[in-house]
């Protein structure tokens, strides 16, 4: 069984191979036909229905696993396969190549958001949990060891490794490495907080790639509405 992932990106191998294709070796005519205005009245709404997941959002407030992403990809990527079969790749109105070129935009501008938005989130949550886990051991071991005893060892002034010739040599080895492994603690949660601190200003970058793709989206449906409107206000070819 392929996964949604694979299934995503099997779609979106298709999108654009068909976009390619349809460049390489236009089909002008087919979009003024009946079946070509079937098809990209279908496309067109399955693009329209990519807008339940942002209604869903910002509307009724279902965020994380009451509003799963993939729909939206699987009619981000169906909906405008549709539209390029039914361009047949024309040229012959401006407005058209504006949606087309629009919707390849939007399509491309979700698939990188999809791959690397995804992947620095998960990080940031694994990192976060992790750093997490981390607080908690440094908090427990921390008990164990006594203010005067970690003051000693960071001063350097702890040197129960060559005490070994005194009577209370092993516990002091105890000691000694205790503070050493809670230090080694303490340099694993700034590093995994350093390492978050990156991925977030990725995050950021992906957050403002998204609104790249929300603005395409906008632009996108303008251009569609009025290709719509002026294909009826022009008449439809095959009645
Ligand atoms: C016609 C096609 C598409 C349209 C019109 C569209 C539109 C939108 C809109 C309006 C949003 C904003 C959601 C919000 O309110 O935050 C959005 C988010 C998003 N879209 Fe698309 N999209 C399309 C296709 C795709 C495709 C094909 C993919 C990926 C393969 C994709 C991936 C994403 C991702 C990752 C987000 C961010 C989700 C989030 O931050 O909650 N989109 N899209």
């Amino acid at each position: 069984m392929i996964d949604d992932k694979q299934l995503t990106a099997w779609l979106a191998t298709i999108f654009v191979s068909l976009a390619v294709i349809f460049l390489v070796f236009p089909v002008p005519g087919f979009g003024g036909t009946g079946i070509g205005h079937l098809v990209g009245i279908v496309g067109s709404l399955l693009m329209l229905m990519t807008l339940i997941y942002p209604y869903r959002k910002r509307i009724l407030d279902k965020k994380g696993r009451k509003n799963p992403l993939n729909p939206h990809i699987y009619y981000g990527i169906v909906g405008p396969t549709l539209v390029v079969v039914h361009s047949g790749h024309k040229f012959a109105s401006t407005i058209g190549v504006v949606v087309f070129l629009g919707m390849l935009l939007v399509v491309l501008s979700g698939i990188v958001g999809r791959f690397l938005f995804k992947k620095v989130n998960r990080s940031v949550r694994e990192q976060k949990k992790e750093i997490d886990t981390l607080h908690d051991l440094f908090r427990q071991r921390k008990t164990a060891i006594s203010r005067e005893d970690l003051e000693r060892y960071l001063a350097g002034q702890v040197l129960y490794e060559k005490d070994e010739a005194e009577t209370d040599a092993p516990a002091g080895e105890v000691v000694y490495r205790k503070c050493r492994e809670l230090q080694e603690i303490a340099h694993a949660i700034a590093e995994g907080e350093q390492a978050v601190k990156t991925f977030s200003t990725v995050k950021t970058v992906f957050t403002r790639w998204i609104l790249i793709h929300i603005y395409l989206s906008v632009f996108l449906f303008a251009m569609l509405l009025v290709h719509i409107l002026s294909t009826f206000y022009y008449g439809f070819r095959w009645l």
